[in-house]
Formats: C-alpha cells, sequence, structure tokens
C-alpha cells in the first residue's frame, strides 16, 4: 500500500512537533523531539511524519526534497500582533530615554493616538501595502500564522472598516491570518472623560463583526479602560457569540487575569504585574495566558509575567510578539525566542509548544502549529540541527525557509511571493 503524496521532506535531522494542550500534561511534555525523519504532504497538507525509509517507500512519485539534515518545525503562530497601522514612532526612543513612561506618553496625546493619528490620515492602499510589508518580513522570519488586531482608528465604522482590510490580507496570503476587533484600544481624544460611553458606541458595531472578526479585545488597564468599563462590554461581545481576549495587568495588578477567567476569555494577555491571585483563578480555566516578553522587555519598566507560576499551576502559557509600533516594534516571533527562555525562565521544551500549539489554542485553532496527518502543511527548515539552539543564540534570524501550505514562501529571510 502506498500513500498518496506529491512533496517529501526528507534527511531533517530533527523534528520537533509539539502537541496540543491536555488539562493535566506539563508543558514540556507536549514537545516531541523526534530524529532522522521524513514528512509527506499531499495537497498542502501533512500525509505522514515518520522514519525515512518507511516514508521513501510510501511516497511513490512525490517530489523529494531534503532539509540538509537540520531541525524542522511547524511554523510560528503569533497569537498577539498590532501590525494594521501607518508610520512609525521613532521619535518615542528619546523621550523613552529621558524617562518617560508608556501611560505618560499616552496621556499627553502620543503612544498608540500619535498612530492613531496617523492612520486615521493613511489611505487605504497605503495601510495595506505598510501591512502586507510587514506580514511578509514575518513569514520570511518564520510566522505563518497571526492574529492581527485593528485598534489604531477608535471609531466604531473605521475600527470595522480595519477589519475588512484585514479580510482582504487574509484572502491574499500566504499567511493565515486570525483578526481581533480592539476598537477599545485606547480612549480617543474626543471621547475623554468618557470612557463608557465610548465603549457602548463601539459596541453597537458587535453584531456586524460576526462572520468577520474572529475575536474582540479590550486593553482593561487602570488609566485605561477600568474593570467596571470592560466587562459590560466584553459581555456583549460574548452576547454576539464573539469569543474574547484581554489586554490586562501590562503596567500593573489590576485584577485583569480574574476578570478574563471569569468570562471565559479564550486568552488573557501580557500578565507582566499579575499576582497569585490572578495566578489562582488562571489555574481552574481553559483561558490562555499569551506572554509578551518583547514588550516588557522593550518598555523596561517592570517585571516580566510569572511565567513560571503560571506553568507550575498547568496554566497552558503561549509567548508571542506583541508587534506594534510602541511598545514592542518588531514583526517577528522567532527572534524572541531567546529573550523569552532568559527573561520568562522557560525551557526550549516549553516554548517550543508555546509558539506553536498553545498559541493555536489561544486563536481557537487547534491546528495551527500542529503537524499530524491532514494538517496544514505550515513549517521552518532552521539553520542548525538542534531544537535548543534558536532559543539560545540572539540577534540573527536562523530561519531558512518557510513553507506554507507545502509551498515554500520564503528563504534565506526574504519573502518568495
Ligand atoms: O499591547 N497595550 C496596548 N497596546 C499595545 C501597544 C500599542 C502601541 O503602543 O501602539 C500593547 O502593548
Ligand atoms: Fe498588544
Amino acid at each position: 500500500m502506498t500513500t498518496p503524496a506529491d512533496l517529501l521532506i526528507v534527511d531533517i535531522g530533527t523534528l520537533v512537533r509539539p502537541r496540543e494542550p491536555q488539562r493535566g500534561v506539563r508543558q514540556r511534555d507536549l514537545c516531541r523531539v523526534e530524529r532522522q525523519m521524513a514528512l509527506s504532504i499531499k495537497d498542502g497538507r501533512v500525509v505522514a511524519a515518520g522514519p525515512e525509509p518507511e516514508l521513501r517507500r510510501a511516497s511513490v512519485g512525490a517530489r523529494i526534497v531534503s532539509a540538509g539534515g537540520r531541525l524542522v518545525t511547524p511554523g510560528l503562530v503569533d497569537a498577539h500582533t498590532h501590525l494594521l497601522f501607518a508610520g512609525q514612532r521613532a521619535h518615542e526612543v528619546a523621550l523613552k530615554a529621558r524617562g518617560a513612561t508608556y501611560l505618560e506618553i499616552l496621556a499627553a496625546g502620543g503612544g498608540i493616538l500619535s498612530t492613531v493619528r496617523a492612520t486615521r490620515g493613511a489611505s487605504d492602499g497605503e495601510l495595506l501595502a505598510q501591512t502586507r510589508a510587514r506580514l511578509g518580513a514575518a513569514v520570511a522570519h518564520g510566522t505563518t500564522h497571526l492574529e492581527v488586531k485593528t485598534g489604531y482608528n477608535l471609531t466604531p465604522a473605521g475600527e470595522l472598516h480595519l477589519v475588512s482590510l484585514l479580510e482582504e490580507l487574509r484572502r491574499e496570503g500566504p499567511w493565515r491570518l486570525t483578526i481581533t476587533f480592539l476598537g477599545a484600544h485606547a480612549l480617543p481624544d474626543e471621547y475623554r472623560g468618557h470612557a463608557s460611553e465610548f465603549l457602548q458606541e463601539l459596541q453597537r458595531v458587535h453584531p456586524q463583526l460576526v462572520g468577520h472578526a474572529d475575536f474582540v479585545d479590550i486593553f482593561q488597564e487602570q488609566g485605561v479602560f477600568e474593570q467596571e468599563e470592560a466587562r459590560p462590554y466584553l459581555e456583549d461581545a460574548r452576547r454576539h457569540g464573539l469569543p474574547i481576549k484581554l489586554h490586562v495587568d501590562e503596567l500593573a495588578d489590576g485584577g485583569g487575569a480574574a476578570l478574563g477567567a471569569e468570562l471565559g476569555a479564550t486568552s488573557v494577555d501580557h500578565l507582566a504585574h499579575t499576582g497569585p491571585a490572578g495566578v489562582d483563578r488562571l489555574r481552574d480555566s481553559q483561558t490562555v495566558a499569551v506572554l509578551l516578553p518583547g514588550t516588557s522587555g522593550y518598555l523596561n519598566q517592570g517585571p516580566h509575567a510569572p511565567a513560571r507560576a503560571l506553568l507550575e499551576a498547568g496554566v497552558s502559557v503561549a509567548v508571542a510578539s506583541d508587534g506594534n509600533p510602541g511598545s514592542s516594534p518588531t514583526v517577528a516571533l522567532a527572534p524572541l525566542l531567546p529573550w523569552a527562555a532568559s527573561w520568562l525562565h522557560m525551557e526550549p521544551e516549553e516554548l517550543w509548544p508555546a509558539v506553536t500549539t498553545i498559541a493555536g489554542a489561544a486563536l481557537r485553532c487547534p491546528e495551527a502549529g500542529r503537524l499530524e496527518a491532514g494538517d496544514p502543511a505550515d513549517f521552518l527548515v532552521w539553520e542548525t540541527d538542534d531544537y535548543r539552539v534558536p532559543c539560545y543564540q540572539y540577534g540573527t534570524s536562523l530561519v531558512d525557509e518557510t513553507y506554507i501550505g507545502g509551498r515554500r514562501v520564503a528563504a534565506g529571510g526574504h519573502p518568495l511571493f
């Protein structure tokens, strides 16, 4: 019996194939590492992973491509980005060097609000072109599936329009996109002092998001949107069947992790300041903790998220880039792995699920980051044969080739599309 396959990747020195999260299974035990493997593919999906001689016999007629004895992993799943925006904020480097905090810059009308001005002022063509370039660079650095949030228009109609632009980019590919509505990203100038009114206006568009946005998110932080403002807004999203995510405890412990767990959020993100009570509330929930060490490292104004406490409590921990023009100006997740290891005290066996299958769970997309039979053939070939090296060596990208749906879409750090 031969298994039909049109592509066979051979000479895989090391194959990392994380399993999806399972209650009661430690995160590190999800990380399956296999040696001397092959991967067979048909119509862009995985047929099988197995020992090379076996798969060679079973894949008669398939095109054979060698991985050169190197490391192959699933494509990375970046479960938290804000890559739809115009312009940049390089002027904030000097402000921060002189001691201005993130919230001080925002309160003075800068920060997120300055990107809102740039984004409102950009044409659709400009916005699409800038975002398309960022997504292409993300793919070239090993991200195959990204969540992208709206949030730099801050009017109900404008935020809905941003969702439609993301749908356009999703159709274009080759990247896979999850779309999150983050109209509640900051309070626009025109609503200063009237946060509840703004959220009430915004939630009027929730019914129109159904079938277009995958999630509704809010920046719940003291001084941005308070708990009592966020709760009814998120409850309304739930009533429309829209799954929710929350930005919480990024700058102070405001009890946001507990709020997310209580509301059944798919994920709570940031958690840099989350204390033992928040960890405890997440312990008994299905909510995924999405940690963003690039942001706490780049802001450099406080602690990193309590990854060890979360892992020890059995919480599923994903790691994402938070790519955005202010607190984490990057498009890529792979270069962050060594910093995640160092700052979050996570081991390679814990990090691989964090950027693949658990990130997929944070997007309610179990096949994202997984390479089982039938899954999309989204994978990477790295410039090393050791699965620990991408979590160790910093500064340059070690991703050599990116495949999406069995097609090689980037090589040597450059998109091929
Ligand atoms: O996740 N916290 C809010 N939003 C982003 C930052 C966005 C920006 O500064 O433009 C974050 O850090
Ligand atoms: Fe964010």
